[in-house]
């Protein structure tokens, strides 16, 4: 698998870049929810950006204010909150204008109180709009002192202080700067990214211990000098996730390659690596890749101190449910101020599964589960909950017990850092095609089966399959090559190889995007007449059951619940009587500027009808075992919401 680019290096790279003077090349760069909310704020503030796929090209500002007024939202995004509070605190304090800087709920719970506390005692003016000790805020003006040293405290988050190293080139230039911790310093790996990248930046920063950092005189403008391009690493934290995985469930002699990060990472959670190793995981690994499998199974408890990982520690609780014994990770107190306090919602979790759970003020403990239980898992809008859990679903490799399902609710919030986070996981990890569910919707033509199966699939985040469209791009294919349609050999030779692939919405047959052709009337006709033919159904049947791919699919046709997906786990029928469903066919091809007779469409649908039943294979039935829903008088949204009512009751979560 292939990471996305490091959060925390996107977000300082783009900040230096935005910062500096002339044109900054970035390659690699990570596209989600917290880098957008940074690049959305230097263009507001007058950078010039220009995105192609995963680069950017930023003009950045040569250290002066280019719009004395903004008002910049940053989402949840603490690497964009912080560094940005202090950069422009600094600005507006040696060159005027006035900032506001905002987030969503729970960013204006996460503390600045730190490092708005260093800036004031610099000279720079802040006002906090919310609560104090919080965001929103709003800086504007002041007159920088540094001749004194900047002191802030270190033991909340490293964010500040990495905050306040990333703004101090644009302070009074001409001397040297120093900044000094108060308390102990946490998560120190981070202040060496910050650093590393500075200096790639020209800043040299010298260090004494954790405690004193000393900033020698630049020149005007900040003295950041860009380093034209650069690269960034894939993220560290985001690798977890897949050593973990490898750990648990590469156990056929072959590793998960995992490519982005290698063992010589400036992040500082590649150290995760150390501490999956002391679980059992088997890594090894060059410059920008990783290699993990199983090692000991089960994995092996451990006591770790976990100050320097916070982050990818997450990922080590969930491990401990594959473990033999108790984990202990300690010296965790800053998951309690991040996007949801991280102790007590691993806690919650984990106790669904079945685990026992101690958590105390800057620690947790984890025992695995002596019977798991199936869990709907809360994600607190935290991407890493969302990850973390994911991996709980690999339960029934323990073998305590049968496959037990989790369900990751609100998924999308992987989108903080990892926007593709299960399409990856499912594109490394296997499951047998029975346990993949199944939701089966068949009915008569124009019975609406599309439109609800699509929207099943969009509200479950499952594949969908039209198995009409594949009948359909048979008929397709059959009238492109010439062939009479009367020749069944034929067909059914052309339908056991189509070339079919559905790709955003449009559908492609040999690379052709044919989703117009495919709903023309000839080759509907053409379809239900070849769909009658057993040679045609039989060829058919891999390419339909190719679909059933994790997390789950939802088919629509006439005999998915019947033939196709015998087993899947909820088959509803749909009906609606002829007259109503001409009418909605005859709405719908009216709003295409399409004329038509109502009567005749109506003979057409019954005729059709008629043959999709009468024909000896595969008639149109509904399965024994398929619910009834007749929704000529229903809304879509309303059967949308009856049949989620009925897949609820089949699913094993409260
Ligand atoms: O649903 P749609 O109108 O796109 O289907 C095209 C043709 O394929 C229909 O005439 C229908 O009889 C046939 N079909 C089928 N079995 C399916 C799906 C469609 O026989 N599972």
């Amino acid at each position: 698998m292939h990471l996305p680019g490091s959060k925390s290096i996107s977000n300082r790279v783009l900040l230096l870049a935005g910062l500096c003077a002339g044109t900054t090349t970035l390659h690699g760069l990570l596209a989600s929810d917290d880098t957008q909310v940074m690049l959305d704020a230097l263009r507001a503030l007058g950078c010039t950006i220009e995105r192609s796929g995963d680069s950017a090209r930023i003009t950045g500002l040569a250290g002066r204010v280019a719009v004395p007024q903004a008002k910049l939202f940053l989402g949840n995004a603490g690497t964009a909150m912080r560094p940005l509070t202090a950069a422009l605190a600094v600005l507006s304090a040696t060159q005027g204008g006035e900032f506001e800087l905002s987030g969503v709920a729970r960013m204006h719970e996460r503390p600045i109180g730190d490092l708005v506390d260093a800036l004031r005692g610099l000279g720079c003016r802040i006002d906090e709009l919310g609560q104090p000790g919080y965001p929103p805020l709003r800086v504007h003006g002041g007159t920088l002192d540094t001749t004194r040293p900047v002191r802030v405290r270190g033991d909340v988050s490293s964010q500040f202080l990495t905050a306040l190293l990333l703004a101090l080139p644009l302070a009074a230039s001409e001397s040297a700067v120093v900044v000094e911790v108060e308390g102990e310093l946490i998560s120190k790996p981070y202040i060496e990214i910050t650093l590393n990248l500075l200096a790639r930046f020209g800043i040299v920063i010298e260090r004494e211990g954790w405690q004193r950092f000393t900033l020698a005189p630049r020149a005007a403008g900040g003295g950041y000098r860009s380093p034209g391009e650069i690269a960034v690493e894939g993220d560290a934290s985001s690798a977890s996730y897949f050593i973990a995985l490898g750990a648990i469930a590469a156990s056929d002699g072959r590793a998960l390659r995992i490519e982005g990060v290698g063992l010589d990472s400036i992040q500082g959670d590649i150290r995760f690596v150390d501490a999956a190793r002391a679980m059992g995981a088997q890594v090894s690994g060059g410059p920008g890749w990783l290699d993990v499998q199983r090692g000991r199974w089960p994995l092996r408890a451990i006591e770790l101190d976990c100050n320097h990982i916070p982050d990818a520690a997450m990922t080590l609780a969930v491990m401990a449910l594959f473990a033999e014994g108790t984990t202990r990770l300690t010296n965790i107190a800053s998951w309690r101020v991040k996007e949801t306090d991280r102790i007590a919602a691993m806690a919650a979790e984990l106790r669904k599964l079945g685990a026992g759970v101690v958590e105390g003020a800057d620690f947790i403990e984890i025992t695995p589960p002596q019977t798991w239980h199936a869990a709907a898992i809360s994600t607190y809008d935290d991407h890493r909950m969302a990850m973390c859990f994911s991996l709980a679903s690999l339960n029934a490799i323990t073998g305590a017990g049968p496959g037990l399902p989790a369900r990751i609710l609100d998924p999308r919030c992987v989108g903080k850092t990892f926007p593709d986070y299960f399409e990856t996981l499912f594109s490394v990890a296997q499951a047998d095609a029975a346990a993949i569910p199944v939701i089966a919707v068949d009915g008569p033509s124009a019975s609406g089966k599309g439109t609800l199966a699509a929207a099943l699939a969009s509200a479950l985040g499952y594949h969908y399959l039209d198995s009409g469209a594949l009948y359909r791009a048979a008929a397709l294919a059959a009238r492109n090559a010439g062939v009479a349609d009367d020749d069944r050999a034929a067909i059914a030779r052309l339908a056991a190889m189509l070339d079919l692939r559905f790709e955003r919405g449009a559908t492609l047959l040999g690379g052709r995007d044919v989703t117009d052709a495919l709903r023309e009337e000839a080759v509907g006709v053409l379809a239900s007449k070849i769909s009658a033919w057993p040679e045609v159904r039989g060829a058919l049947v891999a390419l339909q059951l190719s679909f059933r791919r994790l997390p789950g699919l939802v088919a629509d046709g006439r005999d998915m619940g019947t033939v196709v997906f015998k087993d899947a786990k909820l088959k509803v029928f749909l009906t609606a009587s002829a007259a109503e469903r001409a009418a909605r066919r005859h709405k719908q091809l009216l709003a295409k500027g399409i004329s038509a007779n109502i009567e005749s469409l109506r003979a057409d649908l019954e005729a059709r009808d008629a043959r999709d039943r009468g024909r000896s294979v595969a008639p149109l039935e509904p399965a024994q075992d398929a619910l009834l829903l007749d929704n000529s008088g229903l809304t879509i949204e309303a059967s949308v919401e009856q049949v989620l009512a009925w897949w609820q009751e089949r699913c094993p979560f409260r």
